[in-house]
């Protein structure tokens, strides 16, 4: 059995509700892109990867319902790029919904100058839509083929590995098998993980909720820390490699993801320890020179002030939640693992960018 965040069966989508994890096991059904926005915004599903495919599923539900309402090709288009708009505003910093999404929109375009049918053309923008289920899973397995080939390679010697991960980014973050999660597996597969360290990752949880269930579902060697353990952590047990996700990389490598990343990072160069980021590279935006402009999500000062309903702040206390940092390029010392290879920071641009 595997774990599922996301169903698309019979032109129907429901995703695992993730705020209810790991005590409660509900799935909830997307019929539009209203729906699907409010999921994406509530963090029901979260993840990069998964807001990306839950965001363009959702507006091939909506197309299967409202279809009778489009007289032409033209508005039908035009439809298209007003959700996408609208699902890109749903999380400013994952930048996978806005790279799938502009996906999208070109190869709408390329069949709206085509000469088929509206209805046609209606089927084949939700086909490309529901591809990326599957094309989700083969990119984390490459990726993490890539890095677990990568990391073994650079180890002195033929020890399993002790890792540490941050936030979720398994198959609860993806259409399955996940990117640094997927790596992590990758290494139990090949029976070369020694142990994983997951990091609470407050204020939100996600270590704690749902990497520390998709361990234990997988049953991998694993223990839970706080995250301000991690200093410990690592002068007095060994870490032989951070593994981490990623929600946008600038072209000079330098990497937003969870708040608490760019922490470990600074930690791992103090103690010596191989930081890697592992990302498809729809995460990757090449406009961007570097990540001072990333845009960085503020949350509500509730999710750090409450756990669920229970208040744990003192009243009248202000919160700061910040949702991700930025690691710095020259941090990411290991490298950054893609479907495409593994890179150093700097090669990122010259290796990656034909085309775009
Ligand atoms: O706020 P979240 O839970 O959406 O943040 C998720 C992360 O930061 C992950 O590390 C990232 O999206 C990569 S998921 C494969």
């Amino acid at each position: 059995m595997t774990l599922e965040a996301i169903k698309w069966k019979d032109g129907k989508l429901q995703i695992l509700d993730q705020l209810l994890l790991p005590l409660e096991c509900k799935f909830i059904d997307i019929d539009n892109t209203k729906e699907g926005w409010e999921v994406i915004n509530k963090m029901q599903v979260r993840g990069a990867p998964a807001i990306a495919i839950v965001g363009c599923l959702s507006l091939a539900a909506e197309l299967q319902t409202c279809f009778p309402k489009f007289a032409s090709k033209s508005e039908l288009h035009k439809f298209i790029k007003e959700k996408i708009i609208y699902l890109i505003s749903a999380r400013p910093t994952a930048v996978n919904m806005k790279i799938s999404g502009e996906d999208l929109i070109m190869n709408s375009r390329k069949l709206l100058d085509s000469e088929i049918s509206l209805l046609d053309y209606k089927e084949k923008v939700i086909g490309l839509c529901v591809q990326m289920l599957e094309s989700d899973v083969t990119t984390n397995k490459t990726l993490s083929k890539f890095g677990c080939d990568f990391l073994l390679k650079e180890l002195p010697d033929d020890n399993n590995v002790t890792v540490l991960t941050h936030c979720n980014t398994g198959s609860l973050a993806t259409a399955g098998y996940g990117t640094a999660l997927g790596m992590i597996r990758t290494l139990h597969s090949r029976n070369r993980l020694g142990h994983v360290y997951c990091t609470e990752t407050r204020p939100y949880n996600q270590g704690a909720r749902l990497t520390a269930y998709e361990l234990v579902f997988e049953k991998m060697p694993a223990t839970l820390i706080c995250d301000d353990m991690v200093g410990a952590l690592m002068k007095i047990r060994k870490v032989n490699a951070v593994i981490v996700g990623s929600d946008r990389i600038a072209r000079n490598g330098d990497t937003a993801n969870k708040i608490g990343t760019y922490q470990l990072a600074v930690l791992a160069k103090h103690h010596n320890v191989p930081f890697y980021v592992c990302a498809p590279t729809t995460s990757i935006d090449m406009s961007l020179k570097n990540g001072s402009d990333i845009p960085i999500e503020e949350r509500p000062e509730n999710e750090l002030s409450h756990i669920g309903k229970q208040r744990i702040a003192a009243p009248g206390i202000k919160c700061w939640n910040p949702a991700f940092d930025v690691t710095p390029a020259e941090l990411i010392s290991g490298g950054i693992v893609t479907e495409k290879g593994v890179f150093a920071p700097d090669e990122l641009f010259s290796k990656l960018s034909v085309g775009i």
